[in-house]
């Protein structure tokens, strides 16, 4: 558990606009701030950010929270990363030892500890004259320069059962954190512990920070699986992962490249194309994505020649296009990977590569010709529909005007009639986007409404008052007081719920005297908190937010409360009691 006032700490020097900013493009609207939903796509705002509750909430999907159930939902993460996170941005230190009871009390910094001792070892092995030989034989084989096997500190994992366990432990690691770190493996058997990489040359995979954070170990004759890597531990998550960022880091800011695997980029850093990258083994994630969009204007997609290297550049394109990265294509040919093609042809070769590179209409529309007989009436019209369909998703309209004369002049059809098919492929796109939009919203709403509050559906009023209450209290802190002098209790509450929102409320304040939303995220899941950030934001909606407005509220919960004890199903409005006070 980390000490509340940590937690206040850091929520306040992390603002939610300034956050949330830079995901999102924010416009103010009034005293709040409103912008396009991370969290589910829309084309019309309807998120909105609150700078007075520091809290935001989509009014289109609902989700909603603090700056940590911001962070948990677009990082991925879990509350206690979340907190490290947000302290690593602002500069505030966490205590140690918050470890996921999953992870078997090992922590992150201990099992970069251990891959950092690991990464030595494996090293040593390498140029050990004896066990490190064949290794060597094969990486220099391959054309690896012993500059950069040493600058991707690569390895090898000698071919013995447990010689890296024995040198972990000799340095006073646990057979756990062996295990939990997915560098042993344990018998089924035996219940002994034993090398997990073995006979392999080791990649080790390191983080922006510097951090060991994983390894892909590769075979080196035809045995399968040709690449192990590193599973998922507490300090690593694959798909939040590049190969070789933590170098290109630093050459990217016009492009990066984006390769299949671990030797087209050491391939490229050798040639000079520092700014290389490599997904770990798995296609392309919107974390990953994510990440280039933060720290690139543009990528080149350079994966293999092969048909699942192009599907796969398929996939990219569209990932990255999500983010506003630009994204061009490198069709090889001679050479069915990056690292071959340099080997073949050369640096100025790869150069040229990087030049021609293709946008993805111009992929597209190669296929397109490639597919169709363009010299008959049929092919010419086959393959024009499919070009229309291809050119009514290039979002900008510049771009789309020169690909019309192109795709025109190549099939001798005319550009008028190009640009009327491709306007009402877009028309009708529109339309359904619109209705899919809605139909995403409606699920939603109401599949979160369901799980968090499923007793709401047969207590709909009591329900919705106890959410006004709620964000009343939670809106101000004097409401709260005004509750207590009220005698509020969990008694009067009708839904599970609520009364757990109600109890947490009254804890955190009581502790403190204060009343601070990040501390309800310790028992509220993501979905949880998004109703309740909905509580808070419905109360900017409400004409009045004061004493007078939870009076009512309290009241008309009391009431119901009442006949849903009797069994009575009878509404109320409270609203009109509100005006009957006020007059
Ligand atoms: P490739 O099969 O294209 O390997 O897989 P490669 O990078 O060209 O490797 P070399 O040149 O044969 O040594 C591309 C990437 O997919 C992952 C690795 O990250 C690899 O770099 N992969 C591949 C695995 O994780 N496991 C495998 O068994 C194979
Ligand atoms: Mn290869």
């Amino acid at each position: 558990m980390i000490p509340a006032n940590i937690i206040e700490d850091l929520k306040f020097r992390c603002d939610v606009v300034d956050l949330v900013g830079s995901y999102v493009t924010l416009k103010r609207a009034g005293s709040n701030y409103s912008g396009l939903c991370p969290f589910h796509s829309e084309k019309t705002p309807s998120f909105v950010v609150f700078p007075a509750t520091q809290s935001f909430h989509c009014f289109g999907c609902g989700a909603g929270g603090d700056v940590i159930t911001f962070v948990m939902r677009a990082e991925n993460l879990d509350y206690p990363a979340a907190l490290e996170y947000l302290a690593n941005r602002c500069g505030v230190t966490l205590p140690e030892d918050r470890a996921d009871p999953r992870d078997k009390g090992v922590s992150r910094k201990r099992i970069f500890e251990m891959n950092r001792e690991a990464a030595q070892f494996f090293r040593a092995m390498l140029f050990d004259d004896t066990v490190g030989a064949e290794a060597r034989k094969y990486l220099v084989d391959r054309g690896l320069t012993l500059p950069i096997i040493k600058r991707f500190g690569l390895g090898y994992s000698p071919d013995h059962f447990g010689m890296l366990c024995d040198h972990l432990a000799s340095k006073g690691f646990t057979e756990e954190e062996m295990v939990v770190g997915f560098l042993c493996g344990k018998s089924q058997k035996t219940g002994r512990a034993f090398d997990y990489f073995r006979n392999r040359v080791m990649f080790p995979i390191i983080d922006v920070s510097g951090n060991v954070v994983a390894f892909g170990g590769r075979v080196m004759g035809d045995a399968q699986p040709k690449y192990l890597n590193t599973s998922d531990t507490p300090g690593f998550k694959k798909s939040r992962n590049l190969f070789a960022l933590n170098y290109a880091k630093n050459h990217c800011e016009d492009a990066m490249i984006l390769c299949e695997g671990y030797m087209d980029v050491i391939a490229l850093h050798g040639a000079g194309f520092e700014n290389a990258v490599a997904t770990l083994g798995t296609a392309i994630t919107s974390e990953q994505a994510r990440i280039f969009a933060k720290y690139t204007k543009k990528v080149y997609i350079s994966y293999d020649s092969d048909g699942a290297g192009q599907r796969a550049a398929d996939k990219a394109f569209r990932m990255l296009s999500e983010v506003g990265v630009e994204t061009k294509i490198i069709s090889m040919s001679g050479a069915k990977d990056p690292d071959e093609f340099i080997k073949k042809f050369g640096k100025a070769a790869f150069s040229k590569l990087l030049e021609g590179s293709k946008t993805q209409f111009e992929f597209s529309f190669d296929r397109i010709l490639a597919k169709y007989d363009v010299t008959t009436t049929d092919g010419k019209v086959k393959a024009g529909a499919e070009a229309c369909q291809v050119l009514s998703e290039v979002r900008s309209q510049v771009e789309r005007e020169l690909y019309v004369s192109r795709v025109a002049d190549k099939l001798g059809l005319s550009r008028e009639s190009i640009k009327s098919d491709i306007a009402s492929l877009i028309r009708r796109r529109n339309v359904a986007e619109k209705k899919n939009e809605m139909a995403e919203v409606y699920r939603a709403t109401s599949g979160i409404a369901d799980r968090v509050n499923p007793q709401a559906a047969t207590n709909l009023r009591a329900a919705k008052t106890e959410e006004i209450l709620l964000g009343l209290m939670m809106f101000r802190e004097e409401n709260i007081r005004a509750a207590i002098r009220e005698k509020l209790s969990e008694n009067d509450f009708v839904t599970d719920f609520s009364r757990r929102v109600y109890q947490k409320i009254m804890e955190i304040y009581e502790e403190s005297q204060h009343f601070d939303m990040g501390r309800m995220n310790e028992s509220f899941t993501q979905d949880e908190m998004s109703r309740v950030s909905k509580m808070i934001a419905d109360r900017t909606k409400l004409s009045g937010n004061g004493e007078t407005e939870l009076m009512a509220t309290l009241q008309a919960l009391r009431r119901e409360s009442d006949r849903s004890r009797k069994g009575e199903d009878v509404l109320d409005d409270i609203e009109a009691i509100i005006k009957r006070k006020k007059k």
